[in-house]
């Protein structure tokens, strides 16, 4: 093991089964709190990009995660190519640094360098060690929203005026781990 790999214990967290999360409801969690999308990155090591739009939940009998993520964000590249994120959530001591993550892109900056946030992985993922909540996703669904599957067109317009619709992924949550107390 060297000094780049995310070991739980070292690194402060304790592993948790994904149906006992108590501390994850996704309307504050996601919504308010917002996750990074955290992905390996052949030039930067990682990237993360912040979204507020996703959820968590059972689908074909297993924990999952979903996430929606445009295509013309740098991180679409990585979540296509990629088998696995993170979700990390970085709690309110670290909001200024969804300026950078959320206003950014992994095209011209290394963000988490510029973040100031430590990276790690377990094994291929790699993983925000700042973070209180990480969940390692790994990828079973992905297509994207269609403009002909709206059944409101005024959430479509509102939301899709230049038709960039965004593509979801469905994560099994193979693993989640909370900051230790
Ligand atoms: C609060 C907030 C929530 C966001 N949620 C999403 C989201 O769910 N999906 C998405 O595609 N972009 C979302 N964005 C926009 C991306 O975070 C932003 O475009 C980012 O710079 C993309 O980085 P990248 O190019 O490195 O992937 C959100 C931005 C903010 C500030």
């Amino acid at each position: 093991m060297n000094n780049m790999d995310f070991c739980p214990e070292r690194d402060g967290f304790v592993s948790v089964d994904p149906y006992k999360l108590t501390d994850l409801n996704p309307f504050s969690k996601i919504g308010k709190e917002w996750m990074l999308i955290t992905a390996k990155d052949d030039k930067n090591g990682a990237n993360a990009m912040t979204a507020s739009w996703g959820g968590v939940g059972v689908l074909w009998n297993k924990p999952v995660a979903f996430c929606f993520v445009r295509p013309q964000r740098y991180t679409f590249g990585l979540t296509e190519t990629q088998d696995t994120v993170s979700l990390c959530f970085l709690g309110e001591e670290y909001r200024h640094t969804h300026k950078i993550f959320g206003s950014e892109s992994g095209r011209d900056t290394a963000k988490i360098s510029k973040a100031g946030v430590s990276l790690k992985f377990e094994g291929d993922t790699p993983v925000i060690t700042e973070s209180n909540t990480v969940l390692i996703g790994r990828k079973l669904y992905c297509d994207y929203l269609r403009d002909a599957s709206f059944t409101d067109t005024e959430v479509r317009d509102k939301c899709y005026p230049e038709k960039d619709y965004h593509r979801v992924y469905v994560y099994e949550i193979v693993a989640a781990y909370i900051r230790k107390q």
